[in-house]
């Protein structure tokens, strides 16, 4: 498995990185790191300033092509290339790149969503290069589908593909909540596929949570692989996202002990 950082900063939260930024600069020092964006607000922003209506179905935005010219702009032009600067002003070598460039994400068309693909695969050899060249990967989430037409990919499912294509052990989904919550509003600190799946079925995972919990599932695929879902509002949140259990909610396959199977009282 690669030591390569996979990180994803939500569009909710982009506003207030500074923080986020000094810790993946200092990371970015002592292994290669992806960081993938969303762009959720400044999107909804720009659409509604242009007169662009947008819905969401089940988590995901339903994109036409009015919406895709927006959202190519805001997050390729406008949010990447403030992130690449800021990393930049940090000393890092910082390259902003998005799905479409080196054809690095593979996709396909997500039926009934409009112009929104789904990552299967990345083109491994294309990020290889960037990373062992010591360049941090500022990743928008746009790419091909299998016709070649650019959509727009949900940033946690173009953060799990990377995670999960370059093998990575750790896949860090920030965003504007402190974890995943149950039924009864507790955050829980660790949660499997079967928990998951249960808390999806009830209702109680819902919104934006359920593509970003299907996308940690999809990336710890690979045994020891763990995702982690935390607030990037702590001032050391990148730090105890990767290295304090009580923080946030970790993501794994395998079942936990404790956790009862689905299905069971
Ligand atoms: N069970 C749950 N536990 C915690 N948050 C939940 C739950 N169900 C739904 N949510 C919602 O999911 C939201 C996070 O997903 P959202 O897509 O809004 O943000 P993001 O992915 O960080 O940003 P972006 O989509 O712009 O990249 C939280 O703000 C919360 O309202
Ligand atoms: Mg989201």
């Amino acid at each position: 498995m690669s030591e390569v950082l996979v990180l994803k900063l939500g569009g909710t939260t982009l506003a207030d990185q500074a923080h986020v930024l000094d810790e993946v600069a200092s990371l970015a020092r002592q292994r290669p790191v992806v960081l993938v964006h969303g762009g959720g607000k400044r999107l909804t922003e720009w659409l509604e300033r242009l007169g662009v209506p947008s819905r969401f179905e089940g988590g995901l935005r339903v994109t036409d092509q009015a919406a895709l010219d927006v959202a190519a702009a805001v997050l390729r032009g406008v949010v990447n290339s403030e992130l690449v600067s800021d990393l930049r002003d940090r000393g890092i070598d910082a390259v902003g790149l998005s799905g479409v460039d080196g054809g690095f994400m593979i996709a396909e068309r997500v039926p009934g969503l409009g112009l929104v693909a789904h990552v299967v695969g990345i083109r491994r050899d294309f990020l290889d290069t960037l990373l062992v060249a010591g360049q941090v990967a500022i990743v928008a989430p746009l790419a091909r589908d299998e016709h070649g037409i650019v959509c727009n990919v949900n940033a946690d499912d173009a953060a799990a593909g990377i995670a999960a294509g370059l093998g990575a052990r750790q896949l860090v989904l920030m965003t504007d909540v402190d974890g995943v919550r149950n039924a009864a509003g507790e955050k829980l600190a660790a949660m499997t596929a079967d928990g998951a799946e249960r808390l999806i079925a009830e209702g109680v995972i819902k919104g934006g949570m359920v593509p970003k919990i299907r996308a940690a599932l999809q990336a710890v695929s690979w045994p020891g692989a763990e995702a982690v879902i935390a607030d990037s509002s702590d001032p050391h949140a990148l730090t105890r996202a990767l290295g304090d259990p009580t923080y946030g909610t970790r993501i794994t396959a395998a079942r936990e002990m404790g956790e009862a199977p689905a299905g069971t009282a």
